[in-house]
């Protein structure tokens, strides 16, 4: 049984300044709900109710989001806003959060090795980038646990990405698969040339991962970047046998990039019944250029 997660969550989000100077990137709101809660609330969907951040110095507020606030919560049970207190009391209870610190961005796959302690070598775990985020409903990370438990084989999301954009993910190689949107991974790249990229499937921030990882991160030279590489222990994985990539099916963003993160708000707004309609109406106006007061 799967029921860890890790959640990298100690860059520095250079990509998302001046904001990410003070506040970490994950927790910019999907319209009012932090990234990072957004993300584990899918852990807990698929059954991982043990979350362990990966954080570093100046993030501690990502900690605080999921713990008690006494003084807010008594002003609101004062104030007969239960709606709201149950929303605030919720977080505290939604997960076992735990947190351990990167003292060094020195890549993603530094950041997971640094739950070997909380995991262990024999344990499975999830692992999910905090910046990356897949449509609120979906189901695609248990279908992801479900795959490791089947094949108990390394389980990445793979996602077709257009030829200019192969060069920003790890790529690859693959063969079809037992089932029906699975495929057969025998090596992976970081961040490769267009024209040396094996395939247009990029590996997005969803794994499923055998505690053995943690001896092969350990054992790791820095790779692309000077950084250690997720990619490149999956990549020494592939090698001996090939490890299992699952076509994502559902709605992604990154909301790590300005332009996802604005996408990721107004693809969630739009289906919420308090917000849509009049946002959509809204968008209509401002795109149609007739309203002064859209702004356009
Ligand atoms: P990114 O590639 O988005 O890195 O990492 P970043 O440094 O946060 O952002 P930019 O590129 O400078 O804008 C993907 C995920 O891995 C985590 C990040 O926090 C992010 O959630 N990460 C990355 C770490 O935890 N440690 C690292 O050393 C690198």
């Amino acid at each position: 049984m799967v029921r860890k997660a890790v959640l990298p969550v100690a860059g520095l989000g250079t990509r998302f300044l001046p904001v990410t100077k003070s506040v970490p990137k994950e927790l910019l709101p999907g319209v009012d709900t932090p990234a990072l809660q957004l993300i584990v609330e899918e852990c807990v969907r698929s059954g991982l109710d043990d979350v362990l951040f990966v954080s570093a110095m100046g993030k501690s507020s990502m900690e605080d989001h999921f713990d008690r606030r006494l003084d807010l919560e008594r002003e609101l049970e004062a104030k007969g806003k239960d709606d709201q207190l149950e929303l605030v009391r919720r977080l505290a209870e939604l997960a076992h959060v735990h947190s351990v610190r990167q003292g060094e961005a020195l890549g993603l796959g530094h950041a997971v090795l640094q739950a070997a302690g909380h995991v262990g070598p024999d344990d499975s775990f999830a692992v999910l980038l905090g910046d990356d985020l897949l449509d609120p409903e979906s189901d695609f990370l248990e279908r992801m646990v479900a795959v490791h438990e089947r094949t108990s084989r390394p389980v990445v999301a793979l996602m077709e990405v257009p030829e200019e954009q192969v060069g920003l993910y790890g790529i690859a190689t693959v063969q079809p698969g037992e089932r029906e949107g699975e495929h057969l991974i025998s090596g992976l790249v970081e961040k490769p040339d267009a024209a040396d990229a094996p395939s247009n499937l990029a590996v997005i921030g969803r794994y499923v991962l055998p505690g053995s990882i943690f001896g092969v991160l350990e054992d790791l030279p820095p790779g692309r970047g000077g950084e250690i590489q997720l990619t490149d222990a999956l990549e020494v994985m592939a090698a001996e046998e090939p490890i299992v990539g699952l076509t994502l099916d559902v709605p992604r963003f990154d909301a790590g990039d300005k332009l996802g993160y604005l996408q990721a708000n107004v693809a969630f707004a739009l289906r919420r019944p308090d917000l849509g309609p009049q946002l959509r109406a809204w968008l209509e106006d401002l795109l149609a250029g007739d309203d002064p007061r859209a702004g356009a």
